[in-house]
């Protein structure tokens, strides 16, 4: 999107203004300068990739990097061999940090081909001790290391790092306020992201991203709004509000407003086709929410409701704040009131403690919501939680023997749901060329499968109507329905 501000009448010559988001303008045009002469010493453009690691929300961030390294003057890259690239990093579980350590080494060899290249490490990872030392002993060759916190200052940080020969450590406890109308650089035309809250106050026992995104803060609806009139303006047609528990939305704002109270307010925007949100806790999913959902017709019909467990003892040692019964229960309702309506979820596998009975009722609930799909993950210790300390840790053959038992169940539910599509005619949004055949468009129903069908680039980012084919597995061939037909 074309930010409105004109970075190059801002005058440099001034002290940088205090308040933002006036600040990191003046920091955006500040880093332009700096970017305008490197390359013309160089007589060639710089380069610049965002690497992302990490859920939807971490997405969202780097389309902010992305939006100032562009109005810096930087053009983007998906190739590592850039003047500047930055790893927006993971840590939920172990496999997320080890990647970007291992990644980490190629660079430090790309870096010694090329003596302009700067990297920066930004994202939940950071914001962890541990990693924090040891990147700072071993990886010396970082240029620039900030939080999840002070991302929104990413321009200053840039300018700070280019008059600096040493590595520079920007990290935050916590957020300050909110700050809003920077630039940012959306993947698709056609889609977008959009945060509606940050951080989680729920402490599920295993998770750290309390501890890396600090405390639940909601944005305020205004802002939200506006923004998402701002990108359906600019050709959005399908919006995914983002949060780690968008359930409890608008808890801490003075004015009195519920997630469905926001869900209401962003179906009247005028032009939005889609709407989609991540993620529900199922302690906070609301009687009001389902007739939300249910009454909405541009809610898609895509639900996604982590289970972690289906062990009730389990659950109590997580902190989940439900129980197997509610669960079930609160499944139940939502197909009585939205049967057409995909469930997904995630379970953890390997909890400390956890037997392969406990991994029986996990297999027990798969079996009666038949998920449309499901993302299981082993168990991984983080340093911090609660569950770290638990003396019962599981033996990791006992975890792989429960872990592959699920897996094929939630394979056969998976397939058995999907094949219930065969032969409806649906609406997609499509979204790509398909990579291997390029005479097949990728679209994405409401419920979020994927159907393949013949079409033309012309299409991408157009809601079309298909006829669902062939059911290959997970996703479909289809054909798509003129108007006429
Ligand atoms: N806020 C979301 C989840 C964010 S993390 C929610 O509560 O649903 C995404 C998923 O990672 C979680 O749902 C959980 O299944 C998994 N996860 C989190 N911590 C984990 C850990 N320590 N080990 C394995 N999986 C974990
Ligand atoms: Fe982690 Fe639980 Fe918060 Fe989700 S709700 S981010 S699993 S603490
Ligand atoms: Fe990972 Fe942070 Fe998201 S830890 S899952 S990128 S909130």
């Amino acid at each position: 999107m074309k930010h409105q501000i004109d970075f190059d009448r801002i005058d440099l010559k001034r002290e940088a203004p205090v308040e933002e988001p006036a600040r990191q303008y003046y920091f955006i045009a500040k880093a332009r300068e700096y970017v305008h002469k490197v390359s013309k010493e160089l007589a060639r453009p710089l380069t610049a990739a965002v690497i992302t690691f990490g859920c939807q929300m971490n997405a969202r961030d780097s389309e902010k990097l992305i939006g100032i390294l562009e109005q810096a003057g930087y053009q983007m890259t998906e190739t590592e061999q850039a003047d500047l690239v930055i790893y927006n990093t993971c840590t939920v579980r172990d496999n997320a940090n080890q990647k970007v350590y291992g990644r980490l080494g190629a660079l430090n060899s790309l870096k010694k081909q090329n003596p302009h290249m700067k990297i920066c490490l930004c994202g939940c990872m950071m914001q962890e001790e541990s990693a924090l030392d040891k990147i700072r002993k071993s990886y010396r060759f970082v240029d620039l290391i900030f939080g999840t916190h002070n991302i929104f200052k990413f321009a200053e940080l840039l300018c700070t790092m280019a008059e600096s020969d040493r590595m520079v450590i920007d990290i935050w406890k916590e957020a300050e306020g909110i700050v809003e109308d920077l630039p940012v650089e959306r993947k698709y035309a056609f889609k977008s992201g959009i945060n509606i809250m940050f951080g989680c106050n729920n402490f599920c026992s295993y998770c750290i991203v309390p501890y890396v995104r600090g405390k639940e803060r909601s944005r305020n609806p205004r802002d939200i709004i506006r923004e998402i009139e701002a990108l359906v303006a600019d050709g959005v047609v399908e919006v995914m509000l983002l949060g780690q528990n968008v359930n409890s939305y608008g808890k801490n704002l003075e004015e009195q407003i519920s997630f469905a109270d926001l869900l209401r307010e962003v179906e009247k925007v005028e032009g939005l086709e889609r709407i989609r949100f991540m993620t529900s806790h199922p302690k906070d999913l609301s009687e009001e929410m389902i007739q939300v959902m249910k009454e909405s017709k541009k809610i898609c019909r895509h639900l996604h409701l982590p289970l972690q467990s289906g062990s009730n003892r389990i659950l109590e040692a997580m902190n989940r704040c439900y129980t197997k019964e509610q669960y079930l229960a609160l499944v139940e309702r939502i197909r009585q009131e939205i049967p057409d309506m995909a469930i997904t979820t995630d379970i953890i596998v390997g909890f400390p403690g956890e037997t392969l009975e406990d991994v029986e009722e996990t297999i027990d609930v798969v079996k009666r919501v038949k998920y449309d799909n499901a993302f299981t993950f082993i168990y991984s210790k983080r340093t911090g939680t609660p569950a770290a300390a638990m003396e019962n840790q599981v033996a990791s053959e006992v975890v792989k023997e429960g872990f592959d038992k699920l897996l094929k169940v939630v394979q056969d539910t998976a397939r058995e749901r999907a094949a219930l599509l065969q032969g409806q005619v649906q609406t997609a949004l499509a979204e790509e060329m398909n990579e291997q055949d390029s005479t097949l468009v990728t679209g994405r129903l409401s419920n979020n499968t994927i159907v393949h069908f013949p079409g033309t680039p012309d299409q991408i980012g157009k809601i079309v109507s298909v006829r669902l084919k062939e059911c290959r597995g997970f996703y479909y061939i289809g054909e798509q329905i003129t108007e006429s037909g």
